[in-house]
C-alpha cells in the first residue's frame, strides 16, 4: 500500500537596502547570545536516500537568487555539498563558502571543493563575516529563535545583498505529530530522557513581518507542499 507523506516548505527571499548602514545599524545585537549550535551527528548515507525529494525545494530556492557576477556567498548548513556546487556553478566569478557544523557531512563535501567553492565548519547562527548572498536550504530549522536569527543573518548582508532561505515546515504534519506523541510514551520517554524537540520554524506571516522590520526590499515569502508518495508506513520513518 502506498502512503503519502508531504514536505511542506517555507521559502523566503529579500534584499538588503543599497543604503544598509543608514537603516539596519545597531539592530538585534542580542541574536548571537540567543542561538546555539546543533551537535546532532548526521548520517550522509541516510540523508541521500531521498535525494530527489530533498533537493526539490533547493531548485525552487535557486530560482529566487539574483544571478550577478563577483559575489561573496555563503550556503548555511551546506550538508554534503553537491547542491552548494550547483549554487556556485550558477554564480559566475563568485566565491562560495559552504558552512556546516557536521564533520561527517563536510567530509563528503570536500570532493566538490574548487577554486570558487570552499567548505568550512561553523555554526550558521554565529556568522562573523558579511556576504552578498546568504543562502540556506533545509538547515535553519536546526537553529533556535528565528525571531533573532533572521535579523542577525540580515545584518550580515552587504549593501544590496540578498538572503534566500528555505526551511521545512512539516512540524504539524500528521507524521510528525504522531512521532512526537509516540516519544512521550514508554519506553521511549525514558530512553529519550523526556527529550522533546519543539520546532523553531515560524509561520510565513511571522517571517514576512520580521523581514519587513529589517527594512528589506523585494520580499518574497511562500509556503509550498511537495507531495511524496512512499511504499509503506516504514518508509515514512526512513523519510523523516
Ligand atoms: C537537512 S541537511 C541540509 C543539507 C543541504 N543544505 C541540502 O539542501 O541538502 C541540514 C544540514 O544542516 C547542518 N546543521 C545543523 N545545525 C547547524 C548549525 N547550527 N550550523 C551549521 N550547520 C548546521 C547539518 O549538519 C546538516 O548538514
Amino acid at each position: 500500500m502506498s502512503v503519502i507523506a508531504s514536505r511542506r516548505s517555507c521559502t523566503l527571499a529579500a534584499k538588503q537596502s543599497p543604503r544598509k548602514s543608514e537603516i539596519a545599524s545597531g539592530k538585534n545585537k542580542s541574536a548571537l547570545a540567543m542561538t546555539k549550535e546543533t551537535h546532532m551527528p548526521w548520517n550522509p548515507e541516510q540523508y541521500h536516500k531521498f535525494q530527489s525529494q530533498r533537493s526539490a525545494p533547493f531548485y525552487d530556492l535557486l530560482k529566487l537568487v539574483e544571478i550577478r557576477p563577483n559575489l561573496k556567498v555563503v550556503d548555511l548548513g551546506c550538508g554534503t555539498g553537491e547542491l552548494t556546487r550547483e549554487l556556485a556553478d550558477s554564480l559566475p566569478n563568485s566565491n562560495v563558502t559552504g558552512l556546516d557544523s557536521s564533520p561527517q557531512m563536510l567530509e563528503k563535501a570536500t570532493v566538490h571543493q574548487s577554486a570558487n567553492l570552499h567548505f568550512k565548519r561553523g555554526d550558521q547562527a554565529a556568522l562573523m563575516e558579511t556576504y552578498d548572498i546568504i543562502f540556506s536550504n533545509a538547515a535553519l530549522q536546526w537553529s533556535e529563535n528565528h525571531e533573532a536569527l533572521i535579523p542577525h543573518l540580515f545584518s550580515k548582508l552587504n549593501a544590496g545583498g540578498q538572503i534566500c532561505v528555505q526551511v521545512p515546515s512539516n512540524h504539524n504534519h500528521i507524521s510528525h505529530l504522531l512521532i512526537r506523541e509516540t516519544a512521550k510514551e514508554e519506553p521511549f520517554r525514558t530512553i529519550l530522557n523526556n527529550f522533546e524537540r519543539i520546532a523553531p520554524v515560524l509561520s510565513i506571516d511571522e517571517y514576512t513581518r520580521i523581514l519587513f522590520e529589517q527594512g528589506t526590499e523585494d520580499i518574497i515569502v511562500f509556503e509550498k507542499v511537495y507531495p511524496h508518495v512512499l511504499e509503506n508506513s516504514d518508509a515514512i520513518i526512513e523519510w523523516i
